[in-house]
């Protein structure tokens, strides 16, 4: 069965596309690269022994999309294709409506055109913004979003529901992700930073090779057991899992589906530097620093409901998410 993935060459696109092919699906990669290189589509082939149907466009360009439809005819969709940087979203806003939205309704227009059965988006526990409560429940109230890249994922996912409650015979599923890491154990995919990576592992990472000088801790003074945020970090590979679980439910039925997609459990920042010393054996330069603006203090999952619908659990630890993403890193600075 054909399943169009847009950023199928990027981080969690490209870990999904694996696993995809291992459970019998046919992936399209859609990915004009902007965050992603074509080595990812070379280590594709070796990971999966597939020839994987590549197509190096911007599913923006509809005329274009419009001819991959009509080639590849898919009978689902996951949609990865995005921006995905907080701070430079706050900078240029438009980029973000213009790429996250106004392209994600062009998409919708080909859904309807091609009767494209199911659709899976990646959403974003950033929907939540500072919770009343933890763990949160995917029926926790949408708060205002602190950032235009958050006020998209809200808006993205209000969009597809409007629109596919006109759509009788499709389905369709939001996942809201918590913190994705790690990389694939082979060391030949995962995430590829462009430039100061903002997000907490490529710093990490880039740091214990000797690309950073020194990892900086953003504050050490929130109300959380050692003063440092809780995030809830999940193996890109099982996030990679749920999306496979989701489209073999979202076959099955006609239901719209809001699932987060967390392990359930919480880590602080200073935990994750730990584990990361203490798994890869090595010593990390990190200091604290004053709090960033915009960071919720702790949130991670309750996972009820996607154990529940999917039958869904993590399986890989936070140590092997460590581990891999070290792996990773290494690969790509030798
Ligand atoms: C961030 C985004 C979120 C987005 C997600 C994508 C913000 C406020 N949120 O989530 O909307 O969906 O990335 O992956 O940017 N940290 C440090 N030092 C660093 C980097 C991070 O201490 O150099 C800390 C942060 O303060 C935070 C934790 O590590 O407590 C995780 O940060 P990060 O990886 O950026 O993810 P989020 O902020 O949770």
């Amino acid at each position: 069965m054909k399943i169009l993935v847009t950023g199928g060459a990027g981080f969690i696109g490209s870990h999904t596309v694996v696993e995809l092919i291992k459970n019998k699906f046919q992936p399209i990669i859609v990915d004009d690269l902007r965050n992603s290189k074509s080595f990812i589509i070379d280590n594709l082939y070796k990971i999966t022994g597939k020839k994987i149907p590549y197509y190096a466009i911007d599913f923006g360009d509809t005329l274009k999309l419009s001819e991959v439809f009509k080639k590849e005819e898919p009978r689902g969709i996951i949609h990865f294709a995005a921006d995905k940087a907080v701070n430079e979203s706050i900078n240029n806003p438009l980029k973000y409506y213009n790429n996250n939205l106004c392209n994600l309704v062009n998409l919708l227009s080909l859904v309807d055109k091609f009767k494209v059965q199911s659709f899976v988006f990646s959403s974003s526990c950033t929907v939540y913004g500072v919770p009343n409560s933890v763990p949160v429940k995917e029926n926790a109230k949408i708060k205002e979003a602190s950032s235009p890249y958050g006020f998209t994922k809200q808006v993205g996912e209000k969009i597809l529901s409007d629109f596919f409650k006109t759509l009788p015979n499709s389905s369709l599923a939001h996942l809201r992700y918590f913190n994705p890491i790690g990389a694939h154990p082979s060391g030949l995919i995962g995430e590829l930073p462009i430039g100061l990576p903002s997000n907490l592992i490529p710093f990490i990472t880039q740091t214990a090779i000797g690309k950073r000088e020194c990892l900086t801790i953003h504050g050490n003074d929130y109300n959380t057991l050692d003063g440092t945020c809780i995030r809830d970090y999940i193996h890109v590979i099982d996030l990679a899992n749920a999306h496979v679980l989701t489209l073999n439910h979202l076959f099955n039925t006609a239901e719209n589906l809001i699932l987060n997609v967390g392990t359930g459990n919480g880590a602080s920042v200073l935990k994750v530097v730990n584990r990361f010393q203490e798994v890869n054996n090595i010593k990390l330069n990190y200091k604290f620093g004053p709090r960033r603006p915009g960071d919720v203090p702790a949130i991670y999952a309750d996972n009820s409901l996607i154990r529940e619908k999917i039958n869904w659990s993590a399986k890989f630890t936070l140590d092997d998410c460590l581990e891999h993403s070290w792996k990773w890193e290494n690969n790509l600075s030798h």
